[in-house]
């Protein structure tokens, strides 16, 4: 059989839980945002029911849809470029995540090492939803068909996940329906981690709030998390080797570079020697240079939930009209009657 060639289509969500973190922003926005002038179609989603798979309360999932969506907006999504939309008003993802479910195998599902770190040792506790996650994930990335995936370096099991879905469908029913989705895994901070802690990713839920910067800190807050970022003695090294066994410091300086648009060695090239008393305050003003442009803009679409609630809809409708016929032709690979 012929390999199919599909379209070229970009597909990412983000959970609307807890507020955006600088981990998000460099780890996925970015790239989100100069992905949108590759020539691809762009399709980004605010997973809402990505988030549902530990209790939210609801007045608080409500605000946080809105306030990834306008987080979103104001880094550089245009929703006149792409399609952005909350995952919960287009049914194909959940509809998807149940053919899915019937796919995918416990044995792989035990493998996922996002469900062994977030269900810890209360596993037996943990909701149904939040083991299957990943094949929800998997739905969401293949009802459009999606070929390119950017995302964090903590994302690529799933996406492989998302690949291994693809390929058992395919081979299951004997077709060549759903892409192999590429992971674009890309730029100078796809892990940044916790600043109080190096060996830890820098995550919306950390217990506490000094160890993440999050999109809405103010200046005042952004220099003074830094400042007390924990770091070793030394001075920045020569060369980029003098960072290895060095975590700490290396996420300091690859967070830099991601800011900055520079790779980790034109940082060190820079910062040869430095200290972190002149190191931290440049990387204080960088953060909130690149920053509160963004969270301004965040704060004024924020102000208009209405106007968010449309945008939401619109890219719904979108969203809606690539995924439902793919749906379809899904029940009819499988042999679900459509008689209506
Ligand atoms: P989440 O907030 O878990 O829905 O993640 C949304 C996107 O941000 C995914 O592509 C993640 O891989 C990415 N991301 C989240 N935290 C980090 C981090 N600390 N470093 C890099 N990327 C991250
Ligand atoms: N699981 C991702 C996370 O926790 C969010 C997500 C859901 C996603 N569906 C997706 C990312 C599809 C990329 C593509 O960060």
């Amino acid at each position: 059989m012929a390999e199919t060639t599909f379209t070229p289509r970009v597909f990412s969500g983000i959970k609307p839980s807890g507020g955006l973190t600088l981990g998000n922003y460099l780890g996925a926005i970015k790239r989100w945002v100069e992905m949108q002038g590759e020539g691809m179609e762009t399709i980004y989603c605010v997973v809402d029911l990505h988030a549902i798979t530990v209790w939210q309360d609801p007045h608080d999932l409500r605000a946080g849809t809105r306030e990834v969506m306008a987080g979103l907006i104001a880094a550089g999504i245009d929703p006149e470029k792409s399609i952005l939309f909350n995952q919960s008003q287009v049914p194909a993802h959940a509809e998807l995540g149940w053919i899915f479910n019937c796919v995918a195998r416990v044995g792989w599902m035990n493998r996922m090492t996002q469900f062994k770190d977030k269900a810890g040792k209360n596993a037996e506790k943990a909701s149904l939803g939040l083991y299957a996650y990943p094949a929800l994930m998997a739905a969401d990335i293949l009802a459009y068909h999606a070929t390119h995936v950017p995302v964090g370096e903590d994302q690529k099991q799933h996406v492989e996940l998302t690949r291994d879905i693809a390929t058992k469908f395919n081979h299951d029913y004997k077709v060549d329906f759903f892409p192999i989705t590429e992971p674009v895994i890309e730029g100078p901070a796809t892990r940044v981690m916790n600043l109080r802690d190096g060996s830890k990713k820098m995550s919306k839920s950390g217990e506490s709030d000094m160890e993440r910067i999050n999109m809405l800190d103010d200046a005042a807050t952004i220099a003074k998390k830094f400042k007390k970022a924990r770091t070793d003695p030394d001075p920045l090294p020569e060369t980029l080797d003098g960072l290895a066994g060095r975590p700490e410091a290396r996420n300091l300086v690859d967070i830099y570079a991601g800011l900055a648009d520079i790779t980790p060695e034109a940082v060190i090239a820079e910062y040869a020697g430095a200290g972190w008393g002149r190191f931290k305050p440049a990387l204080a003003d960088l953060a909130v240079a690149k920053l509160a442009p963004i969270s301004e803009e965040m704060k004024r679409l924020m102000a208009d939930a209405g106007e968010l609630d449309r945008l939401m809809a619109r890219g719904a409708d979108q969203a809606e009209a690539i995924a439902r016929p793919i749906l379809e032709r899904t029940y009819d690979i499988v042999g679900l009657v459509r008689s209506r």
